[in-house]
């Protein structure tokens, strides 16, 4: 009996023994050498005061909650050239577009109209526009439907031929497959000398070529959520940005054009490398930096997918994980359509990459969350269980709030206009940030759909006389939103798949 109690004891020592060394070798794994042996992962912790984030190069590295580099990264950086030896005073303009027949929205903006910049912008042009867009209907015939409001988009296809007439070049990317299969704006503009390649998208990525922006002279852009389309003028409610007299943000913007422009020549495959030249030296933790008339801004555009991000770019998920992340008193984001999930690719996976950073700086700081998600005829109520669980995590108690509102657009006598009475716009503001994307927030967005991204900080370099930052302007644009007639808190949306206007 003694001799077996020892025996019982001395086994209980080597196997806890045992159990000890597998636990010194399990950690040694994970700290020491799985960090070598397998590729990083996105991780999704906050740990101390640092992110973890994939770097703009696939690394995992490190950064204060500020995004700035420690100190090992600036020395890296040193030593790089500086590219911004540019002459430039960048002006940051917000542009919108609010469907005809929403009475309480119309009033003041801090917003110009879209039409009117886009409009000005073609009138300005002296020398080349570069064209991104997914697809092109800009006439009432490209979609079969004879209405007043399609004239505008008219109005533009015709300018657009006047830009050839009088020798401004006018060069097209645009995705491969369309969905505007019986437009003919591009074969018109094509017979008047425009250059025009469809990337094959569909071949590439298994996705579509989402972005949508402009270059105009090398020195003026144009970036956001409208299409090439006349119902974003008139139908569907869109927001975007005109950077003015700023050729290193278009230059920088015009690489990414490239990476599509090679991509649309036939039998074109994703490089593995990108060449050096489409390399940038403008990102995430080496934003471009400017003052201009009391204002000091800065910003870097991010594109997706990582494929097409050459060496330097940010990647679109992580500019928008980073200004997430980044917000200390308040996040307001407005998107089409959010879905913690993927939507293209079956079978359809939970991607909840977003939804956990949201929940996060809600949770860990408190971070003051509204959304605004668009709902119309062709919505997907599936999104609403994703939203209500967001929601849930409210309590008053604990100091967390994360609302959500759904916009709906009275469809009113429009109703013969398929795909239209929505709103569009894909941004996010914080008391820091401003994030612009092209991006509806669910994976395949991130992961193989060809966008753009752009964020925006500014501070004003005259405390006696500040000016409104484009934070601010974003912000009261959300706000008038969310205070309007058209935002409907989730709790009272009038049966879950009914996006119809009651009023
Ligand atoms: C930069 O532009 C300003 C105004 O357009 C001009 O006065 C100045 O000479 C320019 N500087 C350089 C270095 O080109
Ligand atoms: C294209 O035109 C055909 C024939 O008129 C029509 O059946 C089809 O619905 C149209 N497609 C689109 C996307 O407008
Ligand atoms: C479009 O509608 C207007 C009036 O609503 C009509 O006068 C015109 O003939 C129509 N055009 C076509 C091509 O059907
Ligand atoms: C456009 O360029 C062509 C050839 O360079 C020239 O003959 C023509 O006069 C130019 N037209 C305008 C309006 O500048
Ligand atoms: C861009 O620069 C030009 C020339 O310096 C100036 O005339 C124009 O007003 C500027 N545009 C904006 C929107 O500030
Ligand atoms: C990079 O250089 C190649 C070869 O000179 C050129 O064809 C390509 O357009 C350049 N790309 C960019 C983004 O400048
Ligand atoms: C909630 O936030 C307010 C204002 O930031 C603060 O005064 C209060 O102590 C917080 N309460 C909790 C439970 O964190
Ligand atoms: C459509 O409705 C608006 C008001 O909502 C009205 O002003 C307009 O005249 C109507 N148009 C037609 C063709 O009925
Ligand atoms: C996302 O946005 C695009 C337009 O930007 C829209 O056509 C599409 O239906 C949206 N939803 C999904 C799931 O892609």
């Amino acid at each position: 009996m003694g001799v077996d109690r020892t025996s019982k004891v001395a086994s209980k020592i080597q196997i806890i023994g045992a159990l000890s060394v597998i636990w010194l070798l399990a950690i040694v794994f994970m700290h020491f050498v799985r960090p070598i042996i397998l590729p990083p992962v996105l991780n999704l912790g906050v740990e101390k005061d640092e992110v973890l984030i994939y770097g703009p190069w696939g690394n995992e590295r490190r950064f204060t909650e500020e995004g700035q580099p420690n100190r090992e990264e600036l020395e890296k950086e040193e030593g790089e050239e500086d590219v911004w030896s540019y002459n430039d005073s960048c002006k940051f303009v917000l542009v919108e577009s609010i469907p005809q027949d929403l009475p309480y929205i119309s009033a003041r903006s801090a917003a110009q109209p879209l039409i009117q910049s886009w409009m000005e912008l073609l009138d300005s042009a002296q020398d080349s526009v570069h064209i991104a867009s997914y697809y092109w209907s800009l006439t009432g015939p490209d979609i079969g439907v004879n209405d007043s409001s399609s004239q505008p988009g008219e109005e533009l296809l015709g300018k657009l031929e006047t830009l050839l007439a009088r020798n401004v070049s006018l060069t097209i990317a645009t995705s491969d497959p369309t969905l505007a299969v019986n437009s003919t704006d591009l074969e018109v503009l094509m017979g008047k000398g425009a250059q025009v390649r469809k990337v094959p998208m569909k071949h590439l990525t298994h996705g579509v070529l989402h972005s949508k922006f402009w270059i105009v002279d090398m020195k003026h852009v144009y970036l956001g959520s409208a299409n090439m389309d006349w119902r974003s003028l008139t139908q569907v409610k869109e927001l975007g940005v005109v950077i003015y007299n700023c050729s290193s943000l278009a230059s920088d913007l015009e690489k990414t054009f490239q990476t599509y422009w090679v991509l649309g020549v036939p039998g074109a495959t994703i490089p593995k490398h990108w060449p050096q030249n489409y390399s940038t030296n403008i990102n995430w933790h080496h934003p471009l930096q400017e003052t201009l008339d009391g204002m000091v801004t800065t910003a870097y555009f991010s594109a997706s997918p990582p494929t097409f991000c050459p060496r330097g770019r940010t990647k679109d998920l992580e500019a928008l994980l980073s200004v997430i992340r980044g917000a200390e008193d308040f996040l307001y984001a407005s998107v089409m359509e959010y879905f913690p999930t993927s939507r293209f690719e079956h079978p359809i996976r939970y991607w909840p990459v977003i939804d956990n950073a949201l929940r996060e700086v809600a949770f860990n700081r408190h971070v003051l969350i509204h959304l605004l998600i668009s709902c119309g005829k062709n919505s997907d109520p599936s999104m609403f269980p994703y939203l209500r669980s967001l929601q849930a995590l409210t309590n008053p108690q604990t100091n967390i709030t994360i609302e959500v509102k759904i916009f709906i657009i009275p469809v009113g006598n429009h109703s013969n206009i398929p795909y239209s009475r929505v709103s569009h716009s894909k941004y996010a503001v914080t008391e820091k940030k401003v994030y612009l994307g092209t991006s509806n927030w669910s994976e395949d967005y991130f992961t193989n759909t060809a966008g753009v991204g752009l964020v925006i900080n500014q501070r004003s370099s005259d405390p006696q006389h500040p000016a409104p930052t484009i934070q601010d302007n974003l912000k009261s644009i959300f706000e008038r939103d969310w205070q309007s007639p058209y935002a409907i808190s989730l709790d009272k949306l009038p049966g879950q798949q009914d996006c119809a206007w009651h009023a």
